[in-house]
C-alpha cells in the first residue's frame, strides 16, 4: 500500500496554511509571475501519431515514461518527464473495436502508474492507484477499445503523488477513430485535425518548473500547447477542427477568439454531440475536452489568436481567490490563416450522432457525494472522508443505471471524474446542462453551491477486488484526498 510520505504530509500543511494565509489576503506569492524569458512562438508542436503494430490480432503499443530535457526558458535547460520523448507523449490513434495491447515501461526513478483517462475497460487494466509501476518494471494493459470516436488522454495516476508527475510532463492523447459511423469532419492529423493539449506551469530562473505541492492545485502564469509555450499555428483557409483538451493541473479556461467569431462544438469528452452547438466561449475545466469547428475559409493571410477569457469567470477559480491569469484575458495560441488544402471539407454537417438519453426512471440507485473541504486537517474530502484505498466507499451492481448527485459547500469548483464509464448530465441546479453539455462526459465541473445530477450505466466489467476510482481532477484536491472508489459486482 502506497502510503502518505513525510514529505507530502508537509507539502499539503504548508499549502494548507499558505492557503488559509491567501483567503485573508496574502495571496501575492501565487500572483507574482516569474520574471523568466521563455521560449516563444516557435511553430505548434503536433504530437506524433503512435498507430501501433499489428500481431495476432492485436495493436501492440510501446510506452516509456523517462526523465528528460525541455527548452522552455532562454538560455536553460528545465528538467522533465515524458512519454517516449522529454515532455508529454504520442497520440495513440485507434479504431473502436480493436484490441489493444499497452506496454508501459517506468524508466522515471521512482514509481507511477498510467490511467486511460475516459475509457471503458475492465477494473485491472485502467490504471488506476492499484497498478503501480515500480521503476524499471514495464505493465501490460490489454483491452478492447469500446468508446465512441472522440479524443481521450493518459497520465500518471499514483496515489497522493499524480499532480507531480503529470506537472513535470506526463500525459499523452488517445484518438479513437470510428471508420464509417463518424460524422465528415476535417481528419487530416496536423492539417485541418489538430490536437490542442492545453497547460500552464511556471518556471524558476534556473529554468526548472516551478512546482508546488499545495493541496488547491498549483497554476502557472505560462501557457503551453502540446508542449510549446504560446506557439504560432498555421491553418488552412477552410474548416479546421481543433480537439482541445485542458490538461492543466487546476486551471478553468474561458476560450474563444480575440475576434469573439462563432465556433461550433461538435464533441464531448467522451463522443460527438448531436449536432454542432454554436459558441463565442468554451468553459473547460481540467481533464474536459471538447472539439471544435471553426471556418477559415476566405481568411488567408490574417491572424486570430485563441484566448482565455479568465477574466470573465474568474469566481471559477480552485483557489479561494483568483490568480493574476484568473482575472484577465491572455493569448493561448495565435493562428495565421495560409491557403487552403485540396480535399479540405467546405461544409459541416448539421448532424453528428444520435445520443439515446438516459433517463431518471431508468435508475435503480441515486447516490448523494458532496464535495467539502475540511478546516481540520486541511483535507478535501467527499461525504467528509479522505481517500483511503482500504476502504471502498460504493458497491454498484453490473447493470445498473445509476444517478450520482454532486454537491459542494466547498467554496471552490471541482471538475469531477468518474472512471470506467461515459454519463449524461441530467441537470444544474435543477435546470437542462447549456447544449454544449448534452452529450457524452467523464468530467463535469460542479461550482460553488451548486447541484450537479449524472446518469450513467455500469455495465460490462465486474471486478470484486479491483476498484475504480472517482475523483477532482484539480489534481492537488485528487493528491489531498478528494477521490474514493467504487466496485462494480
Ligand atoms: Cu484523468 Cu482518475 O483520472
Ligand atoms: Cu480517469
Ligand atoms: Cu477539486
Amino acid at each position: 500500500m502506497v502510503k502518505i510520505s513525510r514529505r507530502k504530509i508537509l507539502k499539503y500543511t504548508v499549502g494548507a496554511g499558505a492557503l488559509l494565509g491567501g483567503s485573508f489576503g496574502a495571496f501575492k506569492v501565487y500572483n507574482k509571475s516569474s520574471e523568466v524569458a521563455v521560449v516563444h512562438s516557435k511553430p505548434l508542436p503536433i504530437p506524433p501519431l503512435l498507430s501501433g503494430t499489428k500481431s495476432d490480432g492485436q495493436t501492440v503499443f510501446n510506452l516509456s515514461m523517462q526523465k528528460g530535457v525541455s527548452q522552455f526558458v532562454v538560455g536553460k535547460e528545465t528538467a522533465t518527464y515524458g512519454y517516449n520523448g522529454t515532455y508529454l507523449g504520442p497520440a495513440l490513434v485507434m479504431n473502436k473495436g480493436d484490441d489493444v495491447v499497452i506496454n508501459v515501461t517506468n524508466n522515471l526513478g521512482e514509481s507511477t502508474t498510467t490511467h486511460w483517462h475516459g475509457l471503458h475497460l475492465p477494473a485491472r487494466m485502467d490504471g488506476g492507484p492499484y497498478s503501480v509501476i515500480e521503476n524499471g518494471d514495464t505493465w501490460t494493459a490489454q483491452f478492447k477499445i469500446m468508446n465512441e470516436a472522440s479524443t481521450y488522454f493518459y497520465h500518471p495516476h499514483l496515489l497522493h503523488n499524480t499532480a507531480e508527475q503529470v506537472y513535470r510532463g506526463l500525459a499523452g492523447l488517445f484518438i479513437i477513430r470510428d471508420p464509417g459511423n463518424e460524422p465528415d469532419l476535417p481528419n487530416q492529423y496536423g492539417v485541418d485535425d489538430i490536437p490542442l493539449v492545453v497547460q500552464d506551469r511556471s518556471f524558476n530562473t534556473d529554468g526548472s518548473l516551478r512546482f508546488s505541492g499545495e493541496i488547491e492545485g498549483v497554476k502557472g502564469d505560462k501557457v503551453l500547447v502540446n508542449g510549446g509555450i504560446t506557439p504560432i499555428f498555421e491553418a488552412p483557409a477552410q474548416f479546421v477542427r481543433f480537439r482541445v483538451l485542458n490538461v492543466s493541473n487546476a486551471r478553468i479556461y474561458n476560450f474563444g477568439f480575440s475576434d469573439n467569431r462563432k465556433f461550433y462544438q461538435v464533441g464531448t469528452d467522451g463522443g460527438s454531440l448531436e449536432s454542432p452547438v454554436p459558441l463565442t466561449k468554451l468553459l473547460l475545466a481540467p481533464a474536459e475536452r471538447a472539439e471544435i469547428l471553426v471556418d477559415f475559409s476566405g481568411q488567408e493571410n490574417q491572424e486570430v489568436r485563441l484566448v482565455s477569457y479568465s477574466g470573465e469567470v474568474a469566481s471559477l477559480s480552485p483557489f479561494w481567490m483568483p490568480d493574476a491569469q484568473d482575472n484577465k484575458t491572455f493569448d493561448v495560441l495565435t493562428i495565421n490563416v495560409k491557403p487552403a488544402t485540396e480535399n479540405a471539407i467546405t461544409t459541416m454537417p448539421d448532424r453528428l450522432s444520435t445520443i439515446i438519453p438516459l433517463q431518471e426512471s431508468q435508475a435503480n440507485v441515486t447516490r448523494k457525494l458532496s464535495l467539502e473541504f475540511s478546516i481540520i486537517g486541511f483535507k478535501m474530502t467527499i461525504n467528509g472522508q479522505s481517500m483511503d484505498m482500504n476502504r471502498i466507499d460504493q458497491t454498484v451492481q453490473l447493470g445498473d443505471t445509476e444517478i450520482w448527485e454532486f454537491t459542494n459547500p466547498s467554496g471552490m469548483v471541482h471538475p469531477f471524474h468518474i472512471h470506467d464509464i461515459q454519463f449524461q448530465i441530467l441537470s444544474r441546479n435543477g435546470e437542462l446542462p447549456p447544449e454544449n453539455e448534452r452529450g457524452w462526459k467523464d468530467t463535469v465541473l460542479v461550482k460553488q453551491d451548486e447541484t450537479v445530477r449524472i446518469i450513467a450505466k455500469f455495465d460490462d466489467f465486474a471486478d470484486p477486488d479491483i476498484a475504480y476510482m472517482y475523483h477532482c481532477h484539480i489534481l492537488g484536491h485528487e493528491d489531498s484526498g478528494m477521490m474514493g472508489q467504487f466496485l462494480v459486482v
